[in-house]
């Protein structure tokens, strides 16, 4: 007895004298560093590319990066993003040379929007966007956007204030999240006379899989269709106030997606958050008013052919 006591007494010293050598590693090693990918990728503008820039970094850089205050994309606190994760500041991404991305050249922001790698070479942990299947035309708008006059991206020579990665995520970002590869070849733009493929692009490169999947942990960045419950809901983004929001299944089931919804129900609810005889959309989930109703309509043809998943979401 005496000597099993011992053992136990020695196997849960070990035990722990590991997690905390683990834990003290991690905290100091920190969110980890890697040698950046080269690109030298150089933006070609035009009057169209800036405007289909500035549409698409509207949709998916201007929620995390817009501030309030300046009217600009120069960085703000998020308060939606988890707090297990620490404190999340986004980046002031406007021309500035000194505290904004001026200075970075259009490689260093395509490795960084695909791979996810920093031009420090630290990862950018999750709560900032990666972008592995945007097509190099929509690249191109994006980066022509942030180097045009708009407004938006005006230099504002006021730093945004570090993030403050908790001991979670940087353990995370020494374990499961790693740099996604920079692509091998060039990603052709979708043929948008092709109403499903234009609609899975933008289903998978507006981030609606990730959010309407089942669990954020589970999800499949570079085979989007192999995240867990594929558009069938059920993950926990919060909102302003930390809360957590049950996402809708919207496969095509008829019983608990949106197997029985018109074209046109699905394009109010998405374009402006309206639906039928129920309260308004919650964000998270934003209207998506920048969408041509054909490219709404694209994503509702695409969502038509995936796998219908049987899954109630009750609105919380
Ligand atoms: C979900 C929120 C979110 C979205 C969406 C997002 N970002 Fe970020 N971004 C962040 C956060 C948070 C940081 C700060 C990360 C850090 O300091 O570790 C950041 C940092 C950056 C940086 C600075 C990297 C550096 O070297 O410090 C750039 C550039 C950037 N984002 C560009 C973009 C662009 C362009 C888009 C749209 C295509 C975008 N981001 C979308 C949250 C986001
Ligand atoms: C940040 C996470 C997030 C993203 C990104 C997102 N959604 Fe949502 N979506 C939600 C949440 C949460 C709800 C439920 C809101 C509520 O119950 O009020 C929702 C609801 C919906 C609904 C209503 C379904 C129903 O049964 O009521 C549709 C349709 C929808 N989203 C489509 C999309 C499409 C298409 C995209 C991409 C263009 C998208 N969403 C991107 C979080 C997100």
């Amino acid at each position: 007895m005496k000597k099993l006591f011992r053992f136990l007494v020695i196997t849960i010293g070990v035990t722990v004298g590991v997690a905390a050598a683990a834990a003290a590693f991690v905290y100091v090693r920190g969110v980890p560093t890697y040698e950046p990918e080269k690109s030298n990728f150089v933006h070609v503008s035009s009057p169209a590319s800036i405007e289909r820039g500035r549409k698409l970094s509207s949709m998916l850089c201007a929620n995390c990066h817009l501030d309030d205050q300046t009217g600009k994309l120069s960085g703000k606190r998020m308060l939606d993003a988890p707090p297990e994760f620490g404190i999340a500041n986004s980046a002031n991404i406007t021309r500035d040379e000194e505290f904004g991305i001026g200075n970075y050249t259009d490689g260093e922001l395509v490795v960084l929007l695909r791979t996810g790698v920093k031009r420090n070479g630290q990862y950018a942990p999750p709560y900032m966007a990666k972008l592995p299947h945007l097509s190099d035309e929509d690249m191109n708008a994006i980066i022509s956007f942030l180097r045009s006059d708009d407004p938006w991206v005006q230099a504002v020579h006021t730093p945004a204030p570090p993030c403050e990665p908790s001991l979670l995520t940087k353990f995370l970002c020494n374990t499961a999240f790693k740099p996604l590869p920079m692509p091998k070849q060039s990603i052709a733009s979708p043929d948008t006379s092709n109403r499903v493929e234009l609609g899975r692009y933008l289903a998978h490169n507006l981030d609606c899989y990730a959010c309407h999947s089942g669990d954020f942990t589970k999800m499949d960045i570079l085979r989007p269709e192999n995240s867990f419950r594929y558009f069938g809901g059920g993950n926990l983004p919060l909102n302003f106030e930390g809360k957590p929001v049950m996402t809708s299944n919207i496969t095509p089931d008829k019983e608990t997606g949106i197997g029985l919804w018109s074209e046109d129900t699905f394009v109010r609810a998405l374009k402006y958050g309206i639906l039928d005889g129920q309260d308004a959309l919650r964000y998270p989930m934003v209207p998506y008013v920048q969408l041509s109703d054909y490219e709404a309509g694209a994503i509702y043809a695409y969502l038509m052919t995936i796998p219908p998943i049987h899954n109630s979401i009750p609105r919380n």
